[in-house]
């Protein structure tokens, strides 16, 4: 059976890390993406990447529409591997911490953490609130992983693209897929 990752996109800033990471996994066999993109994720991808919705659509294996609750997605009973959300604003955030499934995204994600499966959160605000502080509290209790796309500047990325592929290939190992996107400090100064 192939890999099944969720990758959804919303409305922070940072739209570039989900279409990174959309695009490395549509290079990787046997691996088969299920994306939801929100509306509010439509115009950061619009005003950062000068891309309409669809073309980021179709770089995944299959794409759903934000309200679509009939999508295998939304049901427990359809196996997924892993789900990752970058970036995730601070309203689906609060959504999952509170269990308010007010669309795919955060249905998606209560069927993630009910499954027990990684659900990765790449978080984007700064600076953060008491409540937001807090959401990540009770995501991380229920089994999420709060996961700020913070890049490791000591890797000196050239451009905007070597940065978001830094982490996204972090954030790929951590459910488990192997990629060249992942850097290791020190690994070239091993001898064997
Ligand atoms: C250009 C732009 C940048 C934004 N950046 C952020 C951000 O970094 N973090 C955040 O939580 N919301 C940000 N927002 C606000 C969200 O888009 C808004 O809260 C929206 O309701 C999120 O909906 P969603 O979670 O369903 O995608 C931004 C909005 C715009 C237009």
């Amino acid at each position: 059976m192939k890999r099944r990752i969720v990758v959804c996109i919303t409305g922070s800033t940072g739209a570039i890390y989900g279409t990174r990471l959309l695009q490395a996994c549509s290079k990787i066999e046997n691996l088969e993406t299920h994306a939801v993109i929100s509306s509010a994720a439509e115009a950061t991808i619009r005003l950062e990447l000068h891309k309409e919705r669809e073309e980021v659509e179709k770089m995944a294996t299959y794409a759903y529409s934000e309200y679509d609750f009939e999508a295998p997605i939304a049901s427990g009973s359809f196996i997924t591997d892993s789900m990752i959300v970058a970036p995730c604003s601070m309203k689906t955030l609060s959504s999952i911490a509170t269990g308010f499934e007010q669309n795919l995204v955060t249905r998606a994600a209560m069927v993630a953490l009910k499954e027990r499966r990684p659900l990765i959160l790449l978080t984007r605000e700064t600076p953060l609130n008491l409540i937001q502080l807090r959401n990540m509290v009770q995501v991380t209790e229920a089994g999420g992983i709060i996961m700020p796309p913070l890049p490791p500047l000591y890797f000196e990325p050239k451009n905007m693209v070597e940065l978001a592929d830094l982490t996204v290939g972090r954030v790929l190992n951590m459910v488990g897929v192997k990629t060249d996107l992942l850097r290791e400090w020190g690994k070239e100064k091993l001898t064997d």
